[in-house]
């Protein structure tokens, strides 16, 4: 278990659910695997290994984040969607061809991009655009969505775009749990929704996009899981993961499940499960800015530098990326201002 947390940053989900995500890593590896791509992989673990702060290599999976626009308001997500502060990022949406300019530079090397971040990917139709480009380029995609839209022709199009996997974000059966959840959503219409998807597949003769119903477990929709189970049978959905989310500090006991101990964004570790993020991976905002994870999203000044004006493969080894390797590593003599200096995470691992 402790393998799949280091690897994965599964900490504190069962064994068979990080089995399972493993599985999906492993089934998008298989599939899109090229020479290039393999050659830069095993850099990227060899540096990790060593704990290197300059690397000769290039994220293998991205997190793309077409918007940051949404049409739910989930609890606490995006600080509660309030509006943005001053030096804080706006709202707005990456264009085609913000995105084929990243796909041209990188896209090479990876095995996969998450399309998501703090928004809902299907209000835009230049997601739809986004995902052929990248599978046209043997690159597998991942979009999670809340599947709220009013669109009957979207289904037939999200599964003629070549989509690999499709995570359904839905936090509750019961309109009164969904809703303390996820506010503004629907879950009858996000259920047809995700319904029509599946039945577009089959008729399609098609396997992917492979469906994941993600199930955030609260105190107050706990009770539903087994009717979620039923649920997900019923309309053929592939998998369905309990997963436990993150609240603020100062979140309600009802936030907080019977299923896991109360775990917050602040939650210390025991023993550091290291990071993989700042080796093989990096959070691209809707306007470039590129960022180590998806801590800090919001302050632009917490960014590591803009893709759009810089290119991925120069700020992966400028000065943040390389100061931010050195205190992962656990160097003490590194003056590091980025967030990773801040992270728990390498707060517990730091050598003394
Ligand atoms: C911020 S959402 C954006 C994508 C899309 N709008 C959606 O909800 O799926 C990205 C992921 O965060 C998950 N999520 C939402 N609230 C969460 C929380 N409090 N803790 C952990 N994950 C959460 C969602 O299930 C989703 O898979
Ligand atoms: S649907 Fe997704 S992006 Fe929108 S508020 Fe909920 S978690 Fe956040």
């Amino acid at each position: 278990m402790g393998f799949l947390e280091t690897t994965l940053a599964t900490k504190g989900m069962s064994t068979a659910v990080a089995l399972k995500i493993l599985g999906r890593h492993v089934y998008a590896f298989g599939r899109h695997i090229t020479a290039k791509k393999m050659a830069n992989f095993v850099k990227a673990e060899w540096s990790k290994f060593r704990g290197k702060e300059a690397v000769p290599s290039y994220p293998y999976i991205l997190k793309i984040e077409p918007s940051n626009i949404c049409n739910v308001r989930c609890a606490y997500c995006y600080d509660n969607r309030r509006q943005p502060r001053e030096g804080e990022r706006p709202y707005g949406r990456m264009s085609f061809q913000q995105f084929k300019q990243i796909i041209d530079e990188i896209g090479e090397y990876l095995f996969k991009i998450n399309l998501y971040g703090f928004g809902e990917p299907w209000l835009f139709p230049e997601t739809l655009e986004m995902i052929r480009y990248a599978a046209d380029r043997n690159i597998g995609v991942g979009v999670s969505s809340n599947m709220n839209f009013d669109d009957p022709g979207l289904p037939k199009r999200i599964v003629d775009s070549g989509l690999e996997v499709l995570i359904f974000s839905c936090h509750g059966l019961s309109r009164e749990t969904y809703t303390k959840f996820m506010a503004g959503g629907d879950p009858d219409v996000a259920l047809r929704n995700l319904g029509a998807v599946i039945s577009e597949r089959e008729k399609a003769g098609h396997k992917t996009p492979f469906v994941d119903w993600q199930y955030c477990v609260t105190g107050f929709n706990e009770h539903e899981r087994e009717a979620a189970v039923q649920k997900a049978k019923e309309l053929r959905v592939d998998q369905i993961r309990f997963i436990k989310p993150f609240f603020p500090e100062d979140a309600s006991d009802e936030w907080f499940s019977s299923m896991f101990p109360k775990h917050t964004y602040r939650h210390v570790h025991e023993k550091s499960p290291g990071c993989n993020w700042i080796y093989r991976s990096a959070y691209i905002n809707f306007d470039g800015g590129v960022i180590a994870c998806c801590r800090d999203v919001r302050l632009t000044g917490s960014d590591f530098g803009n893709v759009f004006r810089e290119g991925l493969k120069t700020i992966w080894n400028n000065e943040k990326y390389r100061t931010s390797r050195a205190v992962i590593a656990g160097r003490k003599d590194i003056v590091c201002n980025t967030i990773c200096s801040r992270c728990p995470i390498v707060q517990v691992g730091r050598k003394t």
